[in-house]
């Protein structure tokens, strides 16, 4: 059977575009997979609550559990968010014998390894190209093109929402909540903003990006966070005249240690010079640097939240499963985890 079953859990800012891209692109998406992807099922919590895409009718299921449960599901795409219940049914899918695409920054950065076990076990595929920075393909270039690499540093803004608020203090000299409610309006921001403005959720991705980057096990624990609620409009004018711009970055490096080297993660608010491309990173675009020994300096940069932007890269991912099932075979994998040494939080 050439059709990859579809079943979507979420149907918020992200879920609802990638049911409307499922659903508009149908035919070329066939064309490109060589097989017809069926949306079967979306799972809500609630059915009659407001939503930006029509559902087409008997999809929609308040039954997340009974759904991944289905034999006629091919592919899962959670997109709920948060720990639980997402974990669960992202498991139960493996073990139901599903693939899973997700966007789940939060539970890759808390639990990554047994999802990852879980896929391995089930020879099933696992991507998450979506979790970190929206639309950039980052997850794929870290796992795969750079493989075979050494990266030694990745220096990012990836959180949409902070960086939109940053920049709406620079160039408009908006205050923080007025800026923060249009960031909201706009789809960037997490339901409960708070992982966004503290920093929560640029520590998840950096946690992501390091285990990636240095082949090693980081968890959002072993991050430094600080986030941007104590940046006042007076710190961001003083950093304009000093011909800066203050942005909440993303730091995951490799440092020389006693037993070899140790993997460093930090997210803080840092002033830039103007002059770096960083600064010229705007509203809630995103841009990851990565600095490895034989390649030298990359730049990634584009939409990095946001619905539509974060659903192209869960639509990738799943053209990405299609193609792997139908060659009958599974995606790359995680790297098998180096026995390397996290520098503990906050040492510096
Ligand atoms: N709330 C996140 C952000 C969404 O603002 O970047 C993308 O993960």
């Amino acid at each position: 059977d050439k059709r990859l079953r579809v079943a979507v859990l979420g149907c918020g800012a992200v879920g609802s575009q990638v049911v409307r891209l499922l659903t508009e692109q149908r035919d070329d998406l066939a064309a490109r997979v060589g097989g017809p992807v069926d949306l079967v099922g979306v799972a809500v919590r609630r059915l009659d609550a407001p939503r930006d895409v029509e559902v087409p009718e008997g999809l929609l299921t308040t039954d997340a559990s009974g759904l991944v449960a289905r034999d006629d599901v091919d592919v899962v795409v959670e997109v709920i968010g948060g720990i639980e219940p997402a974990r669960s049914l992202i498991l139960s899918a493996l073990d139901n014998g599903a693939s899973v695409v997700t966007a789940n920054k939060a539970l890759l950065a808390e639990d990554g390894p047994t999802l990852f076990e879980a896929a391995a076990k089930a020879e099933r595929d696992l991507y998450y190209e979506a979790a970190v920075a929206g639309a950039i393909p980052i997850v794929r270039p870290l796992r795969e093109s750079l493989a075979g690499d050494k990266v030694t540093r990745v220096l990012g803004i990836v959180n949409g929402t902070t960086n939109f608020i940053l920049d709406k203090m620079d160039t408009a000299g908006s205050g923080f909540s007025e800026a923060l409610e249009e960031a909201q309006e706009l789809g960037y921001a997490e339901a409960d903003p708070t992982a966004d403005v503290e920093g929560f959720d640029a520590a998840a991705k950096a946690a992501i990006l390091a285990s990636l980057a240095f082949h090693s096990r980081v968890t959002a624990s072993d991050v430094y966070r600080e986030g941007i609620s104590e940046v006042t409009a007076a710190d961001v004018a003083s950093a304009r005249d000093m011909g800066a711009v203050v942005k909440l970055l993303a730091i995951c490096e490799l440092r020389p240690g006693p037993n070899g080297d140790q993997v460093a993660a930090r997210v803080h608010p840092a002033m830039i010079p103007r002059s770096h491309p960083l600064a010229s990173v705007r509203e809630a675009y995103n841009a990851v640097f990565v600095e490895s020994e034989a390649a030298g300096q990359l730049m990634f940069y584009g939409p990095g939240a946001g619905g539509s932007p974060t659903a192209s890269a869960v639509l990738g991912d799943l053209v990405t499963v299609a193609r792997n099932r139908l060659a009958g075979t599974r995606g790359a994998g995680e790297s098998a985890y180096a026995d390397r040494a996290v520098q503990p939080m906050g040492e510096t």
